[in-house]
């Protein structure tokens, strides 16, 4: 058994309806089996557990792990293309890239900067797009699983307009997907999910052969882009015989509440009202929609039609694997949006980039908070003395306060420790997969 000893910060209830940021002091965690068995004042929690090993972090601040519920793998490696809109950086940086992972050694190296990305910045649960090559997710599952990390991944399909090293069909993509669900779906923290491009790469012949694969393979989960450009939702309407995004996938049945699509900037109101009755949440990418110039996310429309909203980094749009820079992302964004935009409070950052990502991805009775019967997923924040933050943190009037500097200062490079399920995967710049 460890005990944890540290200031916590978390939200086990939902900031939108009217949850506070839960904040203590010297608190302890008592750990056994990855699981917080037991959580109290230190002192009190000490005198039950003598024999407990102690873990003092009471430096910093302990938040729980980070989830990202919308990142790319193969696009690890061309963060910061900046100045183009999505169909034109899809074409001259995204693509051309992802047709390299046809090679495994290449994927592999891939994989490893990727994961190491995540870990450096503290997600330790994703919903990561995959790669169209068959082999190249094959790695990337290897890869999670080396490290713990609670991954849900798929073989991304397409069938048309993208270059031709890219395209399958919908037998093939069933076959493959199938494959490499029964080696990979529910081993240990892997899970599979249901990946199509985007409805302007996939016609509806792929994404029944989706449908298919969703409903056959029990528990995997679907993703896909959604509502993201003017331009990209005019040429799907078109592909489509008028029909609105979100509506070319529920047509094939593949919203639930297992179904998370990314950006959503440009929905209608019924797709609003069809995503929240399916019970799909969308990943909000700021600082991909940033980047690319896609538009600023609707955050109040989606609250208030009962959408469930989570965040994703969406590297390689997306600027870096900062959970805390895209809570600073949509915070700008919302202030931006003015009166239509929704004020984010610092206890609605974390809530977004913890707890609701792990409700998006169904793992809301597992991870997101520091509640007893919560594995213990965790960062340790420790900035540098001196540092920008470390002044910040130190001068803090609250712990809201503390948290908001956080969001406004922290970066990967604050993360002191990582840990999933217990087990510690980095300390500072030392990191640490479960075996080699
Ligand atoms: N839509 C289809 N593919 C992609 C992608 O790789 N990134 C983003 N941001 N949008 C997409
Ligand atoms: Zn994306």
């Amino acid at each position: 058994m460890t005990l944890f000893r540290a200031t916590v910060l978390d939200t086990p209830d939902d900031p939108f309806e009217g949850g506070a940021l839960r904040a203590q002091e010297d608190c302890g965690l008592l750990v056994e089996g990855g699981v917080i068995v037991a959580r109290g004042d230190f002192a009190e929690l000490r005198a039950l557990h003598p024999h407990a090993d102690v873990i003092d972090l009471r430096e910093g601040m302990v938040l729980p792990g980070l989830v990202d519920t919308h990142v790319h793998f193969p696009q690890v490696r061309v963060i910061g293309g900046l100045g183009m809109p999505l169909l034109d950086w899809l074409d001259q940086c995204a693509l051309p890239e992802e047709m390299r992972l046809a090679d495994v050694d290449m994927a592999r190296g891939v994989a490893r900067d990727f994961v190491t990305g995540l870990v450096d910045a503290g997600t330790t649960t994703a919903l990561v797009f995959g790669s169209h090559f068959a082999p190249a997710v094959d790695v990337m599952f290897e890869a999670a699983d080396l490290w713990g990390l609670r991954v849900t991944t798929g073989l991304v399909t397409s069938d048309r307009i993208l270059p031709e090293p890219l395209l399958t069909t919908p037998q093939r993509a069933y076959e493959e997907s199938r494959d490499l669900a029964s080696r990979w779906h529910g081993k240990g923290r892997l899970r599979y999910a249901v990946t199509p491009r985007f409805s302007l790469s996939a016609s509806d012949a792929i994404l029944e052969s989706c449908a298919t694969t969703f409903r056959e393979v029990e528990g995997s989960w679907f993703t896909s882009h959604v509502n993201e450009n003017t331009a990209e939702v005019a040429e799907v309407a078109q592909l489509f015989g008028g029909a609105a995004y979100v509506d070319t996938y529920d047509h094939h049945g593949l919203l639930s509440p297992r179904s998370v699509l990314a950006h959503n900037v440009h929905p209608t109101d019924p797709e609003l009202a069809t995503l929240a009755a399916r019970g799909a949440s969308v990943a909000h990418c700021p600082t991909s929609n940033s980047a690319l110039g896609s538009g600023l996310f609707p955050l109040r429309r989606h609250v208030e039609a009962g959408v469930q909203v989570a965040m994703g980094s969406d590297v390689g749009a997306g600027t870096g694997f900062s959970m805390l820079k895209e809570g600073l992302q949509a915070y700008f964004m919302q202030r931006l949006l003015g009166d239509v935009g929704l004020p984010l409070t610092s206890a609605h950052l974390l809530w977004l980039c913890t707890s609701a990502g792990a409700r998006a991805l169904g793992l809301g009775h597992e991870v997101g908070d520091l509640s007893v019967g919560k594995q213990f997923d965790a960062i340790w924040l420790l900035p540098q003395a001196g540092d920008p933050l470390a002044v910040g943190m130190g001068n803090a009037k609250s712990a809201d306060d503390a948290l908001s500097k956080v969001f406004a200062l922290g970066t990967t490079s604050d993360i002191g420790g990582v840990w999933v399920g217990g087990d510690q995967i980095a300390a500072g710049r030392w990191r640490m997969p479960r075996r080699t």
